[in-house]
């Protein structure tokens, strides 16, 4: 094959920062993608309308002319009020629920899981039809965190089974094998969950570029994800995850963040890999259809054609003082976007 077309992609589940970072990676994303879920999680988490609507100018204005839309997310609170919610509910696609300190800007995340106490939120938002996003992961040893969580996911899933449940970068077997036993579980999986292991981030040398929360795991997670994704499940989304820090907050001594920046590679690598598994008659499900039925989203047309010739993934992504490296810096992969 020589070319290949996708049609209005959508990433279910990006970061796209503030300020000078906004202004560089936006449009990485708004030149490919017809639209993506925006998370919440900037320094000052977005918890109001006002907050919400103007983060909305500044990622519309970031990406220019481009056919894009940035589906906004809330950060979860367990005070939100059911009139709160129904007032904002319009401006948001779902709101993210993220556990205390378990990643990148997390401080105001909940501080339990318990159900009763998520329960007043949770019931407002199933009344209303709001999806509820979940980072899921526990405080307990870095490989089993998300496993660890499975069944809170679970009590979600039977307390709220109205509730459309989103398992966030799924990264285990495990959470694979969840996603069929729940009606209203459904999941978001990035580009690096599907291609690395636990093996590319720390097994040689440490490549700091790679590490992020949920950390990349076992061999045979990573091939029970690649299974559901190259069959494109219709529970599964295509999730980048894409988030970018600053190279010298990566590559520093004193704790290098969590995040992989991908916006700029994911359709080419996508492309690559589901032609090598011979599968790309499912990318396009995987990569919009099963997010539009999902969501019950009707993007525009966007359409992107990828041709089989050589991408060099620059090195660093550069503007003013900002300097981001990509996964994947470097390498050469088979397919360009036209
Ligand atoms: C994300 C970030 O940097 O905002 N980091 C990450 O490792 N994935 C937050 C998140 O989605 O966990
Ligand atoms: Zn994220």
């Amino acid at each position: 094959m020589k070319s290949f077309i996708i049609n209005s992609a959508l990433d279910m589940h990006l970061h796209l920062r503030d300020d000078d970072m906004l202004k560089l990676v936006a449009p990485h994303m708004s030149k490919n993608f017809v639209g993506a879920l925006v998370m919440p999680n900037l320094i000052s988490p977005i918890t109001t309308k006002d907050t919400l609507l103007s983060y909305k100018n500044r990622i519309k204005n970031a990406c220019k002319e481009d056919k894009f839309t940035p589906y906004l997310t809330i950060f979860f609170q367990v005070d939100y009020s059911y009139e709160f919610l129904k007032d904002i509910k319009d401006e948001i696609i779902a709101v993210k629920l993220y556990p205390f300190g378990v990643t990148t800007n997390s401080q105001t995340g909940v501080s339990s899981m318990d159900i009763e106490i998520l329960r007043p939120t949770l019931e407002s938002m199933s009344r209303l039809d709001i999806p509820l996003c979940v980072h899921g992961e526990t405080k307990g040893f870095v490989m089993d965190r998300e496993k660890e969580f499975l069944p809170i996911y679970e009590s979600l899933a039977i307390n709220f089974p109205n509730l459309r449940i989103i398992m966030e970068h799924i990264s285990t077997k495990d959470a694979v094998e969840l996603l069929d036993k729940y009606d209203n579980l459904y999941a978001t999986v990035t580009i690096h969950h599907l291609l690395l292991t636990l093996d590319d981030v720390a097994g040689g040398m440490l490549n700091p570029h790679v590490f992020c929360k949920p950390i990349v795991k076992r061999y045979e997670d990573r091939d029970a994800l690649l299974k559901v994704a190259l069959e494109a499940h219709p529970k599964l989304m295509f999730g980048s995850d894409s988030a970018p820090h600053l190279k010298k907050n990566k590559e520093t001594s004193t704790g290098g963040a969590a995040g992989v920046y991908t916006a700029p590679i994911s359709l080419q690598v996508l492309t690559q890999l589901f032609e090598k598994h011979n599968k790309l008659a499912n990318l396009n499900a995987f990569i919009s259809l099963n997010a539009q039925k999902i969501y019950n989203l009707k993007p525009e047309n966007k359409v992107i054609k990828l041709i089989k010739k050589d991408f060099i993934v620059p090195k660093v992504y550069n503007y003013k003082n900002e300097d981001v490296v990509p996964m994947l810096a470097g390498e050469t992969l088979l397919w360009s976007i036209e």
